[in-house]
């Protein structure tokens, strides 16, 4: 059984306490039965759709609720519940959800494997409903063509489990927790350990099908080049409900090594000259080298009752262990990598070792990567930015001395380069590219119920990040937004919603956001398909 990918530091979560839900809202039984009976006319199959439509009162809605809940923030009383919950079995059932949606004049909230850092796949501010694709998962795997047809509701471990079973020299470059959603991680961007050399998912996607607000299942041919750009990166729940994404599939090499090397503030290679040297190498080194770096304040092993900061190296190589070690031995001697460091392992395996470093020496095998760890999920924050300029080492020990001070949160350091610096930054709307040395994860994870605790640690990833603010990209301060943070600003859809658009959209999106408001405002001008943070429409609703 594999740990929940919820951190990236092997803390093992413990939930001791749990909330009781309650039934916060009255359930509109109104809703419920126009819904209802207008999806019964909408859609033609022998389904019992009353099987596929929870109401509050059903006694299976909290279940089909949490299952995919990946941030226990909001799994508490408070949090507001949608009216209903659609599962659909088939596209025709998407398309009557939305045409639905529409007739009741409900917000709809896309979800297809719930990790949204913000939860906004399944919570509003409004009166709503989710549209949970969890049972459109199918992937269809061409090795001859070297392509996948990978439905939204499928999750990431899914993907590289069935690519595998065809073939053991072809992979997908995307994210590496497993349970991560195909739906939301695709149209986001997506960025995983093969980045370097491969991109980022959006760059290998090359088709897809989308429900759109008119309820027409379209493909890339009949949406257009317009649309098709904006779903890869400029975030699905924008223009339409994603069906599936159709993938080109990458080669990988028969063995490739994974290792992990740490270094305190204490050890006599510090985790200041790590990274120092970290940041000359990580972003220029040989494109099949991803050396993604982790900061966290730890206990001190030296004096006790002290804190101290920890580096720690992880790494994906595709290739074999001597060839990386003499790399690495030229251009990072500080790290003083030794082959019995290394481990040479089979793609699929080096998946399972990045959710989790014991996975392979507990025996787990790669049908771990389909167990979708129902309804388990840890209090987090998470937080980017983006370094165009490398730290300085005084800067570094500045930032580590804060870090210490506040206790928690910690950093990931994610390296750009290669294939990244090669791609246009307009070529989808993702615009993190040349010049990007690396990006930046502010991480904090708690079991702590409370909702102190909560304000505390957020509080806590916020402060990090006003003092990061002299050594990160500006004017605007860049974000990635599959690491969605409320705190960079929201849309409240008022007379401002174009306005407000702009100071979260620029960040994401920097000089793409233009072009994501006319298609928006093209395919979806009533602004139908909305989020906290979703593409503004060019002329304000009000
Ligand atoms: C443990 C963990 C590990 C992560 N690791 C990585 C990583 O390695 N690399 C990386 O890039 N990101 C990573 N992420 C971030 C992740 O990629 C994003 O949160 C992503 O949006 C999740 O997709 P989802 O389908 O699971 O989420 P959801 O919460 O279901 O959706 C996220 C957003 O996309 C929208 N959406 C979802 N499905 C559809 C659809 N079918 N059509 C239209 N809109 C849709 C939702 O409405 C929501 O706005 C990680 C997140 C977590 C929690
Ligand atoms: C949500 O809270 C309930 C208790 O109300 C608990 O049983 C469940 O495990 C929690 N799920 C998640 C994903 O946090
Ligand atoms: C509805 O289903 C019936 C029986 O399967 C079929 O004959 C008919 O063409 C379908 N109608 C539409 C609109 O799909
Ligand atoms: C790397 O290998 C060397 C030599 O075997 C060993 O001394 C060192 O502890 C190892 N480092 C890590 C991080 O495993
Ligand atoms: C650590 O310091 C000792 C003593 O100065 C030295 O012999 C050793 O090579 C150092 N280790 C590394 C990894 O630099
Ligand atoms: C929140 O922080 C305050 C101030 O540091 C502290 O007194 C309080 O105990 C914290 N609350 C929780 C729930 O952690």
């Amino acid at each position: 059984m594999a740990k929940p990918c919820l951190a990236y530091f092997s803390v093992a979560f413990l939930l001791l306490v749990v909330f009781t839900l309650s039934s916060a809202q009255t359930p509109d039984s109104s809703i419920y039965d126009s819904f209802l009976s207008c999806l019964t006319q909408r859609t033609n199959s022998s389904t019992q759709l009353s099987n596929i439509v929870f109401a509050q009162t059903n006694p299976s809605f909290p279940t089909v609720l949490q299952n995919y809940i990946r941030n226990a923030r909001f799994n508490t009383s408070q949090t507001r519940k949608p009216l209903l919950i659609v599962t659909p079995l088939r596209e025709s059932h998407v398309q009557g959800a939305v045409i639905c949606a529409k007739s009741v004049k409900v917000q709809l909230k896309i979800r297809s494997g719930g990790h949204d850092y913000e939860g906004i796949s399944y919570i509003s501010d409004e009166p709503f409903i989710i549209l949970d694709l969890f049972n459109l998962r199918a992937i269809t795997v061409d090795i001859k063509n070297e392509v996948a047809v990978v439905q939204a509701g499928a999750t990431l471990g899914e993907v590289y489990y069935r690519i595998w079973e065809k073939s053991k020299v072809h992979g997908f470059p995307a994210g590496v927790c497993p349970t991560v959603g195909v739906g939301g991680h695709f149209s986001g961007g997506g960025y995983g350990n093969m980045m370097r050399k491969y991109g980022l998912s959006v760059d290998n996607v090359i088709d897809a099908e989308i429900v759109d607000v008119e309820g027409n299942v379209l493909d890339r041919k009949s949406m257009g080049e317009d649309l098709f750009w904006a779903i890869r990166g400029g975030g699905g729940g924008s223009f339409g409900v994603i069906l599936s994404f159709t993938i080109k599939l990458v080669p990988v090499p028969e063995t490739v090594t994974v290792f992990r090397v740490e270094k305190t503030l204490e050890t006599n290679v510090t985790a200041t000259d790590l990274v120092v040297q970290w940041q000359q190498v990580a972003p220029n080194t040989d494109d099949r080298l991803f050396l993604r770096l982790l900061l966290q304040p730890v206990s001190s092993k030296v004096v006790k009752g002290t804190k101290t900061v920890r580096a720690s190296v992880v790494a994906l190589f595709l290739g074999g262990a001597d060839e990386v070690v003499s790399i690495l031995e030229k251009e990072f001697p500080l790290l003083g990598l030794k082959k019995e460091n290394c481990t040479e392992v089979s793609w699929i395996d080096s998946v399972l070792w990045w959710n989790d470093d014991e996975s392979l020496k507990n025996g787990d095998k790669p049908e771990t990567l389909l167990d979708r760890n129902l309804n388990s999920a840890g209090f987090l924050k998470r937080k980017s930015d983006y370094v165009v300029k490398a730290i300085s080492r005084d800067g570094l020990e500045w930032i580590f001395k804060r870090m210490i001070e506040l206790g928690k949160t910690g950093f990931v350091f994610n390296p750009y380069g290669g294939k990244m610096g090669e791609i246009a930054s307009d070529a989808t709307p993702f615009p993190h590219r040349k010049g990007n040395l690396f990006k930046i994860q502010y991480s904090v994870n708690w079991d702590d119920p409370s909702t102190g605790a909560a304000q505390n640690f957020t509080n806590q990833a916020k402060r990090l990040y006003s003092y990061m603010t002299p050594f990160v990209s500006s004017n605007p301060r860049r974000a990635f937004l599959n690491y969605r943070d409320l705190d960079i600003g929201v849309n409240n859809f008022g007379e401002n919603s174009f306005q407000e658009g702009q100071v979260y959209g620029s960040k994401y999106f920097n000089q793409n956001l233009k072009r994501l408001v006319n298609i928006k405002t093209k395919v979806d001008p009533e602004n139908f398909f909305r989020n906290e943070q979703s593409v503004p429409v060019l002329m304000s609703r009000a």
